[in-house]
């Protein structure tokens, strides 16, 4: 029996500056795809693979985070007097009740391995996932793309990268792994390179905001330096991991949306929004008669 995966790091502390201007006082985060806000979905999908502790490490402009998890009194008896007995379900049940959320501040933004390194205190000796809430993926059947890769962990025990293929003029923006087929979906990880230039990329196969990581990962973070964009990167201690320890890459099943950049944040708002119970019809029938008549001509 592997240790059990409890605990789940958001790193919530970056800039965002492909976001600017919205997110000049707002983390990037917090942008809605359609009526929930990113992060919301992240810890949805952690939670949907059996964990119970969130830890957000957070930065400056982040205190929506911890608002938005709390819990809202005056909203609360505002809906209640209101009779919004709907909304009031929902500004309830934001997380479960045995969730316990943990908020851990990154003075200065010195990058992912950084931030990562600095929920050490809460996560401790044990095994944990890692989830970039500005990667938005719908599993398969709406299911939870980390629970796919809790189950991989419980079955092999060690740390696991979610991958997809990405075209090779985009390897520069991606931690890009050498791999070594397994089965279908997973492969050992041979390599691990920060950004590389499509020339020096080992493969095209890169790893998307959702990891599982073995403690171990803290103790290399203290000794890695100033790697990629002069950032301490998570993919550089890896790449150390590497040298004691087996890392797989699994190809998890579900669509992945970039909504750290604009492109496709548009994307994942038109999905989510083609699949909304309340909007989909209105929203499809917007789409047909106004907008593709307008592009089609
Ligand atoms: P990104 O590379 O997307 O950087 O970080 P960013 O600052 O958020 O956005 P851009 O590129 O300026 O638009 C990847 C993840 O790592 C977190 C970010 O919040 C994001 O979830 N991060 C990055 C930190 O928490 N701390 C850092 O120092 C850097």
């Amino acid at each position: 029996m592997h240790k059990k995966i409890r605990k789940a790091v958001f790193p919530v502390a970056g800039m965002g500056t492909r976001f600017l201007p919205a997110t000049k006082a707002n983390p990037k985060e917090m942008l809605p795809v359609v009526d929930k806000p990113l992060i919301q979905y992240a810890a949805e999908e952690a939670v949907a693979a059996g964990i119970d502790v969130l830890v957000f490490v957070t930065g400056r402009n982040k205190r929506s985070i911890p608002d938005h998890f709390d819990k809202a009194y005056e909203l609360e008896t505002e809906l209640e007097e209101r009779g919004k007995e709907k909304m009031l379900e929902i500004v309830r049940n934001i997380l479960p009740p045995n969730v316990t959320c943990v908020y851990i501040r990154q003075a200065e933004a010195l990058g992912l391995g950084h931030a990562v390194g600095c929920a050490r205190p809460v996560v401790g000796d044990e095994p944990f996932a890692v989830i970039l809430a500005d990667d938005l993926i719908d599993g398969e059947g709406g299911g939870s793309a980390l629970r796919q890769m809790v189950d991989v962990y419980e079955e092999y025990g060690c740390s696991i990268l979610g991958v997809e293929d990405v075209p090779e003029d985009e390897t520069h923006k991606y931690g890009v792994v050498s791999p070594e087929r397994v089965s279908d979906r997973l492969w050992d990880v041979k390599a691990i390179v920060e950004k590389p230039a499509p020339a020096d990329a080992p493969s095209n196969m890169a790893v998307v905001g959702r990891y599982i990581l073995t403690p171990r990962i803290f103790d290399l973070i203290e000794n890695t330096g100033k790697g990629a964009g002069g950032e301490i990167q998570l993919t550089d201690a890896i790449s150390d991991l590497l040298s004691e320890q087996r890392v797989l890459a699994q190809r998890f099943k579900g669509t992945r949306y970039d909504c750290g950049s604009k492109l496709g944040y548009l994307q994942a708002t038109v999905e989510y929004a083609l699949k909304h119970p309340d909007l989909a019809d209105d929203f499809r029938g917007y789409l047909q008669n106004d907008v593709c008549k307008r592009l089609l001509g």
